[in-house]
């Protein structure tokens, strides 16, 4: 309908639908800050990225890099980038850092553009033993029309097998090869793949999407000085800035690190969302300094959740290498295929504990895996330690063990999380409002 401007009311039906949606996304809010938030791929933001997130860096355009843009008006955000990479070189010791990619999995298809042309060759782990969607034909692997072929898995190690897949990379021969995971229990023996990647040519691409707070922390493993050519990784994950992503390079090459460059601008980003940018700029600051404690206790909380819940009578993968050396643990609920990690995830859901079912070796349905994959970075960031990690083992028990009525659990979910509401290993950390609305 045309109407005068500056003259209407809003249509009530649209208000309605525009007010639902500020609803749906408090309530959002309210779920994750009165429950347990322990999916291993989210995190939440500090107060000062909040604030950055939703300034009027939001509207604003800047390609290019510092210096060379397309657009006036960008001098203030060229002071932001410039520090940001010099931040992002620091942080994660790499001689290069591009902060411009919107997603882990637009660094990926970065990369991909940047390492492999269509119809070339790449191995990486398959998805059905934990492999990014990114890392195959279905998604950005696919859209480069690369021929993909996945390596051996050692389901004892929950690792590649290296022998196999160092004999994999000899035979065909990859441009590229992939290393990381979804499901990223332990680092990679990454020293002898990229060995073997680089005796036929190949460059060795790391996705750290997952662990990239813990290899910036210093307590996983430190791909670009055991042989990744180039690492990609989320910028939100164990890494607690804003949804973004990055790309890194060990390379000291000028020509290849413009090669990365302009794989993401021009090559798969316009506009960078600056706003994120910036908001990625201040979560490196507060990473330079307080990241190293954030990462030891993420690790020390994963191992001692997943000994817990062992005590607690789960079934509890990779026993014998101590559970996990990361944040994720892994657990299973029933037999393979069974749907056993899908209901699991639903009751836990109804005690205000949100997780999602995995598939875990031997599965082969996403939708009815047997089990679960759960992360504690986001309970180590709300100060979360040793003590209430065996209180939350306890409180899966009684949902998942013991078969207690969820919603009579969520009762004492919601009081754990009610005395866990400020955000720590950041900036102004007294000064807090508590968690975004
Ligand atoms: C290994 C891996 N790579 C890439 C991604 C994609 O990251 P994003 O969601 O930032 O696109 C994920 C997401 O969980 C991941 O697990």
């Amino acid at each position: 309908m045309s109407r005068t401007r500056g003259s209407w009311a809003p249509d009530a039906s649209t208000l309605e639908k525009a007010n639902a949606v500020m609803k749906a996304a408090a309530d959002s809010g309210d779920l994750y800050r009165n429950g347990l938030g322990m999916i291993a791929s989210e995190n939440i933001v500090s107060p000062m990225v909040q604030k950055i997130v939703a300034s009027d860096l939001h509207g604003r355009y800047a390609e290019g890099l510092p210096g060379k843009r397309y657009y006036q008006g960008c001098d203030d955000f060229d002071t932001i980038e410039s520090i940001g990479i010099d931040l992002a070189k620091s942080v994660f010791n790499a001689p290069f850092a591009n902060i411009q990619s919107t997603s882990g999995t637009v660094s990926n298809i970065g990369a991909l553009k940047a390492l492999a042309k269509p119809g070339d060759k790449i191995t990486a782990v398959s998805t059905a033993d934990g492999g990014h969607i990114s890392h195959a034909r279905m998604g950005a692997v696919g859209l480069r029309d690369l021929n993909l072929s996945t390596y051996p898995w050692n389901e004892e190690r929950m690792e590649p097998d290296v022998d196999g897949a160092c004999a994999l990379i000899r035979e065909i021969e990859p441009k590229v090869a992939l290393i990381g995971q979804s499901v990223f229990l332990f680092p990679t023996p990454l020293r002898e793949i990229a060995d073997a990647a680089h005796e036929v040519g190949a460059k060795v691409m790391y996705d750290g999407a997952h662990v990239l707070g813990l290899i910036a922390g210093g307590v996983f493993q430190d791909p670009l000085r055991e042989g990744a050519d180039v690492m990609t990784g989320s910028s939100h994950k164990t890494f607690p800035g804003p949804q973004g992503g990055f790309l890194l390079s060990s390379s000291e090459d000028p020509v290849f690190q413009k090669r990365l460059n302009n794989a993401i601008f021009p090559g798969v980003c316009s506009s960078y969302h600056l706003h994120h940018v910036a908001g990625k700029v201040i979560a490196l600051a507060e990473f330079e300094e307080y990241g190293a404690a954030y990462a030891e206790d993420i690790v020390a909380n994963a191992k001692h959740f997943a000994a817990s819940l062992a005590a607690e009578g789960f079934d509890v993968l990779a026993e014998s290498r101590g559970y996990t050396g990361s944040h994720q643990v892994l657990t299973r609920h029933g037999s393979k295929d069974s749907g056993a990690g899908t209901k699991a995830a639903r009751l836990l859901e109804d005690a205000g504990i949100i997780t999602n079912m995995n598939m875990l070796p031997g599965d082969t349905k996403a939708m009815t895996p047997s089990g679960l994959r759960l992360g504690v970075q986001e309970l180590t960031r709300v100060g979360m330690g040793l003590r209430e990690m065996e209180e939350v083992a306890k409180l899966y028990a009684r949902v998942l063990i013991q078969g207690e009525d969820p919603t009579m659990v969520k009762k004492d979910v919601n009081a754990l999380k009610a005395d866990h509401q400020t955000i720590r290993y950041c900036f102004n950390e007294d000064e807090q409002t508590g968690y975004p609305f």
